[in-house]
């Protein structure tokens, strides 16, 4: 069983919000800006981000590695759903949401078209430094000209905990985006509470970033 199969089975999700974003719900017009019919949401988990973005956009459309996330996503919101076999990975569709269930980096833009806004939260956290290279270049296959994402990220000193979620500094978030296009800071915040206080951390920011392809 993988890391992430067995947080799942294990209900170690922490990361998982019983309500949606605040940050999306107050950046989500910047993010929309273009009035997108379709928004992209990697490494979705079962975030209720996803139907908060339904009142938006005509289309949400997720990919997550986990079976048991998927599947609680549908019970769990009451959302019927068919599953059906798409190249590599299996896509659980409804009318509004479709999650591919597989690993992100099998999935292509070839099956999902390209995206004019896609919503990345706690997802480049849940990648190992040596791999977020090639994580962003994929992601940002998905995305059109003039696309953008928004994108929240996890500060902290990596020498206190292991991770995931994994410190991915602002000044890395700008390294790996700036050929990219424009990039823009909304929003920095200390997050740091008793959970990762007791993980060992001593300062824990949460940062929010809208990305613009040139
Ligand atoms: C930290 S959680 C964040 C989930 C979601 N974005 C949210 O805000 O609740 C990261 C999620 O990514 C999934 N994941 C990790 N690696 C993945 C991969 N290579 N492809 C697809 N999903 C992956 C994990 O199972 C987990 O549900």
């Amino acid at each position: 069983m993988n890391l992430w199969e067995s947080r799942w089975q294990e209900d170690r999700i922490g990361f998982h919000l019983k309500e949606v974003n605040p940050y999306l719900m107050r950046f989500s017009d910047q993010l929309l800006h273009q009035n997108p019919d379709r928004v992209f949401v990697p490494l979705c988990g079962k975030t209720l981000d996803l139907c908060w973005l339904t009142t938006k956009t005509k289309k949400v459309i997720g990919v997550e590695l986990v079976s048991k996330a998927v599947q609680d996503f549908f019970a769990e919101n009451n959302i019927d759903y068919l599953i059906q076999q798409d190249e590599t990975l299996q896509k659980f569709s409804s009318k509004s949401i479709d999650i591919y269930l597989g690993d992100f980096f099998d999935l292509n833009p070839e099956q999902t078209s390209s995206f004019k806004a896609i919503y990345d939260r706690a997802s480049i956290v849940a990648i190992e430094k040596p791999e977020r290279r090639e994580y962003v270049d994929h992601l940002i296959s998905f995305l059109d000209p003039a696309g953008r994402i928004l994108l929240i990220t996890l500060e902290y000193n990596q020498n206190q905990m292991e991770g995931p979620p994994y410190s991915v500094p602002a000044e890395e978030i700008e390294s790996l985006f700036a050929p990219l296009g424009s990039l823009k800071l909304l929003e920095t915040c200390d997050i740091l509470d008793d959970r990762f206080r007791n993980k060992g951390l001593t300062r824990l920011l949460e940062h929010v970033f809208l990305i613009v392809k040139n």
